[in-house]
């Protein structure tokens, strides 16, 4: 008889029923897995395929499933770089009757980079350094929403290509906490966790020969503290200007936003004599992501959606277009898409769509320099595709994905 399971989903895909609960994670038949690549973990994690979607299916105990799933799902109303929560599957036992551990279930995040798959060859020093970029971001990003992590690590990051650089994700969030905000105390301690693991973690990289000659282990946990603590300050420090100095708060704020930086307010207090105190409130990451995405319904990583919304608002600017929704519109369907579509069915799994046209758009102006003119966008989509695009290494197999082929 088919063993009765517990399922605790906001959406239940009648299909994860289907799944062989009664048989412990480690020994699933081939047949339901999709093989990708993982970090480092404790627990058993499947990847499994149900429809179009790809699901992590992590053995783990009850009540860890639990705060894990309920921090998640917490992550995600406030639109925090995390996976998502899908369900629990508990009550399971094998044929015999014995009792077998809960799961939790999350959507695979398409696109991601465990760490270990970037060290499959020795990455060179500029792609170590914009990976620690993105994690010391992800940190401050964490902290300014008051979630604690208190175990954050490679293993426990994905990262995503992001124009030239990467966005990080957290991926295990078993340990953390979200609170209303943290203390200095706190932050340092989580930092202090962080500093500990990627010791580790780099350590390991070396002894397997991964780790550039020119990379000590030291030194990369210490730049992700260095990196954290000058972005935690840029963000949060306390500023004093003078009354006709209004300049000074716009510059601050425009710095701000391009970091990617949202700001809601400045605090203001005085000082003595016409001097103030500023304190701009940040209230999330994410600037260039959200306005992209309210004019064009694009959701893109923060720099590709840097790049694109540079080459909306140069269009825009030709144009005699006045009106900022309409010019995004026309963008979107004059030059976005067509740029996508052009390229061919095999090679739509290399890239997704953000990424590939702000690759685009780094390939014109790199031919353009050479040529000492615009050479224009479609000889580039072309080139990009003859020259490039094909000859990338394979890098569907470690991305695994499911893009939408329309
Ligand atoms: N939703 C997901 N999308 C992509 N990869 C995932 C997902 N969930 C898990 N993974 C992969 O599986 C690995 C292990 O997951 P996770 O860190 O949650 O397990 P863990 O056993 O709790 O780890 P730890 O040993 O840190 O406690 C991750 O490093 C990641 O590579
Ligand atoms: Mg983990």
């Amino acid at each position: 008889m088919l063993g009765l399971v517990r399922i605790t989903s906001a959406l239940v895909d009648p299909a994860l029923l289907d799944l062989p609960w009664s048989t412990p994670l480690e020994q699933w038949p081939a047949d339901h897995l999709v093989a990708l690549p993982q970090g480092i973990s404790r627990h058993v994690v499947r990847f499994v395929r149900l429809g179009g979607t790809v699901y992590a299916v992590k053995e783990t105990g009850e009540r860890v499933a639990e705060r894990e799933y309920d921090l998640l799902r917490a992550l995600e109303r406030i639109d925090f770089p995390s996976v998502q929560a899908v369900a629990i599957v508990a009550d399971r036992a094998d044929d015999d009757g014995k009792p077998l551990d809960p799961v939790l279930i999350t959507r695979h995040l398409q696109f991601s980079l465990p760490y270990r798959a970037l060290f499959s060859h020795t990455l060179r020093p500029e792609t170590m350094t914009r990976l620690l970029d993105a994690l010391a971001a992800l940190i401050v990003r964490m902290h300014l929403t008051g979630f604690f992590w208190g175990d954050c690590s490679l293993s426990n990051t994905l990262f995503r290509r992001d124009a030239g650089a990467f966005a990080a994700y957290l991926v295990d969030a078993e340990t953390g906490a979200l609170r209303s905000r943290l203390s200095n105390g706190q932050r340092g301690e989580d930092l202090e966790i962080a500093r500990i693991n990627i010791f580790g973690e780099a350590l390991d990289l070396q002894a397997a020969g991964l780790l550039h000659e020119s990379i000590d282990p030291e030194t990369v946990c210490e730049e992700v503290a260095q990196r954290y603590k000058r972005l935690w300050h840029e963000i949060t420090y306390e500023q004093q200007i003078e009354r006709d100095a209004r300049h000074d708060i716009e510059g601050r704020i425009r710095r701000l936003n391009e970091l990617g930086f949202d700001v809601a307010e400045v605090a203001m207090s005085v000082v003595d004599r016409g001097a103030y105190l500023v304190r701009p409130k940040v209230v999330d990451a994410g600037y260039h992501s959200r306005r992209l995405l309210r004019l064009t319904g694009l959701d893109a990583e923060e720099n590709q959606a840097r790049r694109l919304l540079n080459d909306l608002d140069t269009h825009r600017a030709e144009s005699d277009l006045t009106d900022e929704q309409q010019a995004a519109h026309r963008w979107l369907t004059e030059v976005f898409e067509p740029v996508v579509r052009a390229v061919p069915a095999h090679l739509r799994r290399k890239l997704e769509p953000a990424e590939l046209f702000a690759q685009v758009i780094e390939h014109r102006w790199r031919l353009s320099e050479a040529a000492g003119r615009d050479v224009g966008l479609a000889p580039a989509v072309q080139s990009f595709l003859a020259d490039i695009l094909v000859h990338r290494p394979d890098e569907q197999a470690v991305l695994g994905v499911e893009v939408p082929t329309t």
